[in-house]
């Protein structure tokens, strides 16, 4: 993939529902250039959905998304492909080939989109499967053959071969143990901090969301309730950002283990 220079992201209004269900009303964000950016929020909130969103592999319903001179809108199947090529993705499912060696996932890009030999290609995934600490004797396996927490290193080396100037991902770390998170998480700093990469990242990883990225968004009842510097957290004042962030029983966002009253 040609790696241009980062943009950021502005999403404007942007709104998504399900046939009964609204789950997106209204959101507005930006997500810096060459900068990380968190995002946060309680389960079935709509994080996943807004990520699929902005990647246009589900529709929106109304709103606009830019990404440098792109400007895209519900129906625009061009522009979104164009934007897609521009990203590294993972999802929180990792959505890997089944029928494709762990290799052949990792290097999926540079042999489909790049038409690198396979040959290169192949020494290419072998490096970034190292750096999540995917050793070569992995290289030649099928997906089933690794545990959960292998394949999600294999959907985030999947990622960011090719060293994508966008990356997105949903979830990177989670169900790995400390150290693999704290190496993922270390690997993602690298792209921003060393490559100037534009990174958003879904997480439910409360410690992470506090320390580790530049800035953090809390999505909420279909809206961003707060967005800002990391720095600014602490002090943001945000009710709802308060709670998620110390993962609090009580506080504006409620539990709900029952239906809606
Ligand atoms: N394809 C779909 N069809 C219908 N409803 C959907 C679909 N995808 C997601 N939803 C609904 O949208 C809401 C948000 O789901 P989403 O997966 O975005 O949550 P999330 O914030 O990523 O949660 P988690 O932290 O558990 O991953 C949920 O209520 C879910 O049931
Ligand atoms: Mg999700």
């Amino acid at each position: 993939m040609q790696s241009g220079a980062a943009e950021a992201i502005t999403i404007e209004g942007l709104a998504k529902s399900f046939v009964d269900k609204e789950v997106l009303r209204s959101i507005s964000l930006t997500v810096p250039a060459g900068e990380s950016t968190v995002l946060i929020g309680p389960s079935a909130t709509g994080k996943s959905v807004l990520l699929k969103c902005l990647l246009g592999l589900m529709p929106i319903d109304s709103g606009s998304m830019k990404y440098g001179n792109l400007e895209l809108h519900a129906q625009d199947a061009d522009g979104w492909s164009a934007f897609q090529s521009r990203a590294g993705m993972l999802f929180q499912q990792n959505a890997l080939f089944d029928s494709l060696r762990i290799w052949e996932n990792v290097a999926f890009r540079l042999i489909n989109q790049e038409r690198m030999s396979r040959k290169k290609a192949r020494e290419r995934a072998l490096i970034r499967m190292a750096e999540v600490g995917l050793g070569e004797e992995m290289a030649d396996l099928f997906p089933v053959e690794l545990s959960g927490g292998m394949q999600k290193r294999v959907g985030v080396a999947r990622a960011m071969i090719g060293n994508p100037e966008l990356l997105i991902l949903d979830d990177p770390t989670a169900g790995l143990d400390p150290i693999l998170t704290n190496s993922i998480l270390s690997l993602i700093e690298r792209a921003t901090a060393g490559k100037g990469t534009t990174v958003l990242v879904v997480t439910g990883d409360m410690k992470a969301a506090r320390s580790r990225f530049d800035n953090v968004a809390m999505l909420f009842d279909g809206e961003i309730k707060w967005s800002g510097r990391r720095e600014a957290v602490p002090d943001a004042g945000n009710p709802y950002l308060e709670q998620m962030i110390n993962g609090r029983a009580r506080g504006p966002i409620k539990m709900r283990l029952a239906a809606r009253d």
